[in-house]
């Protein structure tokens, strides 16, 4: 039903949902599900080395014979190199995040590599239609991970009044309801973080997503503001402790912040660990597999769009004669 919007016929997938990039969380295992699933996996490059990086691309490759995506965040001193490692292993489609890819677009292109980038801004989105993205991605203060200050409501129906380059919704987006609203707000697509980490396939600490089933959607909190780079986690007495020290001693705080993501992710560590969610943790209430996820997301998105999205209702009516 959703395979012909041109964003699946562009990426190759089923649905249009793209699993958000994400540092530690996004490994080979849980990007090849949600593309076997029919979304488009993304491997989160953040956190890896260049070989790292090299052995979960072919381990996803090992995994799916589907498309999928990696994300490369222009802040990271290894982007240059790991941009050549795209390059040399030709993978289907980059992800950009925090920041503006300039130059690295064209070289994606030449080699028929789909580009795709995240803005919280439309400045940034501006910038990134010139530099010629094949998908600009809004996103939302509701995510988890590094935020701007807009939300996701705003945020697309003022990128999709301002560019022409096709449009993806990220932040706050959990079930089917999120998948249908973005597609009214002008988005083609959703990209989703927060309900993968509480997925089977995830390798998050148990303690993270017994974390995220916990949370209501007023259990995040935002650290790093007053530092200019802030992030959305979960509520916990270690990310209240920073929100507070951070007015007073910058230079503590940011050596308490330093690896304390990879602390919650790997070691579910309450008291030195930022358990990175967004606000959409408190609308996730089981693990399912990513198949489950996305089949039970985008079931009850076409339930609630089959009345409004025109070519859906036309392509049901072929199924139902049977001329398709
Ligand atoms: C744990 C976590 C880590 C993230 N890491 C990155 C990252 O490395 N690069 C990036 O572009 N976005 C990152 N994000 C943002 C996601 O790609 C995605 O846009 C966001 O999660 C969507 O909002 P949601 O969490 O409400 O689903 C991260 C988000 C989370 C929750």
């Amino acid at each position: 039903m959703f395979d012909s919007l041109p964003l699946c016929r562009l990426l190759g997938i089923k649905y249009p949902l793209i699993l958000g990039g994400m540092a530690w969380v996004g490994k080979a295992a849980l990007a090849a599900a949600v593309s076997n699933a029919g979304g488009l996996g993304t491997i989160g490059s953040g956190s890896m080395t260049i070989e790292v990086l090299r052995s979960e691309i072919d381990r996803c490759r090992a995994l799916t014979a589907k498309p999928f995506a990696v994300n490369l965040l222009m802040l990271d001193p290894d982007a240059e190199a790991k941009a050549a490692l795209l390059l040399e292993l030709r993978v289907p489609v980059v992800v950009f995040g925090a920041g503006n890819p300039g130059v690295f677009v064209e070289a994606f292109r030449r080699r028929e590599i789909v580009t795709m980038g995240v803005v919280s801004s439309e400045n940034l989105a501006l910038l990134l239609e010139r530099a010629g993205v094949d998908v600009i991605i809004g996103e939302g203060c509701e995510s988890g991970g590094h935020i701007g200050s807009v939300t996701t409501m705003v945020l697309i129906p003022a990128l999709a009044d301002l560019v022409r380059t096709p449009i993806v919704a990220a932040g706050g987006i959990a079930d089917g309801r999120g998948i249908a609203a973005a597609f009214m707000l002008g988005a083609q697509g959703v990209q989703i973080g927060t309900r993968f980490i509480a997925s089977v396939e995830s390798d998050a600490n148990d303690t993270y997503k017994q974390l995220i089933l916990k949370a209501g959607v007023r259990d995040t909190i935002v650290t790093g503001e007053d530092l200019g780079h802030p992030v959305r986690v979960l509520k916990t007495p270690f990310s209240r402790k920073i929100k507070k020290m951070e007015r007073q001693s910058a230079d503590e705080v940011e050596s308490l912040l330093l690896g304390s993501f990879r602390k919650a992710y790997q070691n579910g560590n309450l008291n030195e660990g930022s358990f990175l969610a967004g606000q959409s943790a408190g609308l996730v209430h089981d693990i399912s597999t990513c198949q489950e996820i996305i089949e039970k997301m985008f079931a009850q998105a076409a339930t609630l769009l089959e009345y409004t999205i025109p070519h859906i209702n036309e392509r049901r009516k072929h199924e139902q004669n049977g001329s398709i």
